[in-house]
């Protein structure tokens, strides 16, 4: 069947053709040039390997990798396709391992990648004759796991295929690190548990839901009801130079359900005024002093890292949200729950109950998982429209207010500077 063409209907970035969602051929290329070149991915916290030798398997876009832990503690990440004849031969999910072995050929490979051990690599003697075995100028050296770039900050660690991407450091830029540093802060950090879900729907739908601030004091009737996200928020936008990353940060008013500006909120239909909490220990939220920022003291800071990752934190729930796209129509969306080594039980017990919240079946998140597998059956099935995105006007810039749009337009902004040259 012939895909519908990428049309756009005016120069800039407010009008956005359905047909992005729904091409595989765009698709492929969103792949190579946003997960696979010039751009960092997450791949997961340190603390989920902590002993040389441990691993965790993953994905970067649609290719599978493998984090790993050596011997000298070194973190390393590598490709998960044996240098063989490319089997995909990491299964598990963790585990530790003294060396990687691909089943097929048992081909073993260090921790790092290299290439250790090929059978009959010297042939097979019978009847005093050696039968086969590699040509004499097989060098394991040209033959280990494709091995990628590796950075980490503050218990964070990310990856990319690209040897020549820019560091880190330069690829958030200043304005997203200070948001990335004030949450990892280089306290360690402990995995509370992980959620995973697969959404039908493309991926870039995902990062367009948490660089909508708009939404959430609207669709999800517990934020509205007990007051955690509204529109009257003490609230700021800010973005990466390109306008692909973004922040959004919000101070929530007065404690308790519907408090503040009554007005603002009954006039909302996702606002239930009879919802009451059986268990009100759900909003035992406990200020801590790293939420500390200059002057502010934010209640959440969502952060959208283009492509691959979203840093969350809401009150005292802390996560990161990792995007892994299955085809231009689905992703796999896996949640790591975490907080720090120094948390009292009684603030982990907290950012679990709060962490109820989110994920698949979370009190809030179930909204957005359906949301979006219900805009992807839309642009399925009218591949020539187009969507609207123009609250609070065309152009793309911060802003101290979260009625708008603007960084869906930057990140729109950022992607036709990329894809169309
Ligand atoms: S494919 Fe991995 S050892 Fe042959
Ligand atoms: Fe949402």
């Amino acid at each position: 069947m012939q895909e519908h063409p990428i049309r756009w209907e005016t120069s800039g970035t407010s009008r956005i053709p359905f047909a992005l969602y729904t091409q595989q051929d765009s698709h492929k290329k969103e792949l190579e040039r946003f997960f696979y070149k010039a751009h960092w991915s997450y791949v997961g916290l340190d603390a989920e390997i902590p002993n040389p030798g441990d691993f965790k398997r993953t994905v970067i876009g649609e290719r599978s990798v493998i984090m790993t832990r050596s011997q000298d503690g070194q973190i390393h990440v590598v490709e998960n396709v044996c240098a063989h004849r490319g089997m995909q031969f990491c299964r598990e999910r963790h585990g530790n391992k003294k060396e990687l072995v691909c089943p097929y050929h048992q081909w073993s490979y260090a921790l790092d990648g290299k290439l250790q051990g090929v059978p009959f690599r010297r042939g097979v003697r019978q009847d005093g004759k050696v039968n086969g075995g590699m040509p004499a100028d097989f060098d394991p050296k040209d033959h280990g796991l494709k091995q990628l770039k590796v950075a980490t900050r503050g218990g964070v660690v990310f990856a990319s295929f690209d040897h020549d991407v820019e560091s880190l450091e330069d690829f958030m830029g200043p304005t997203i690190l200070k948001y990335f540093d004030r949450l990892f802060n280089g306290r360690k950090l402990v995995v509370l548990g992980y959620n995973r879900q697969r959404i039908p729907g493309n991926w870039k739908l995902m990062q367009e839901n948490i660089k909508d601030p708009y939404h959430p004091g609207l669709l999800h009737t517990w934020f509205v009801t007990f007051g955690l996200w509204r529109a009257d928020n003490k609230s700021e936008l800010r973005m990466d130079e390109h306008h692909r990353h973004a922040a959004m940060i919000s101070t929530r008013g007065t404690a308790g359900q519907a408090t503040g500006d009554k007005a603002q909120v009954t006039q909302v239909s996702s606002f239930k005024e009879s919802m009451q909490l059986h268990d009100p220990s759900f909003l035992d939220i406990v200020p801590e002093p790293w939420w500390q920022l200059g002057e502010q003291m934010p209640t959440a800071v969502m952060m959208t890292l283009f492509p691959s990752v979203i840093f969350q934190q809401q009150v005292n729930s802390v996560s990161t949200r990792h995007i892994q796209p299955d085809g231009h129509g689905a992703f796999d969306f896996v949640w790591t729950h975490f907080g720090f080594e120094d948390d009292t039980p009684e603030m982990t017990q907290r950012r679990l109950r709060q962490s109820n919240l989110f994920g698949p079946a979370g009190f809030v998140s179930a909204d957005d998982g359906e949301v979006i597998e219900f805009s992807q059956q839309a642009f399925e099935s009218k591949p020539e429209h187009r969507m609207l995105v123009e609250l609070g006007g065309r152009d793309v810039g911060e802003t101290d207010h979260m009625v708008t749009e603007t960084l869906i337009r930057g990140m729109y902004e950022y992607w036709r500077k990329v894809m169309e040259d």
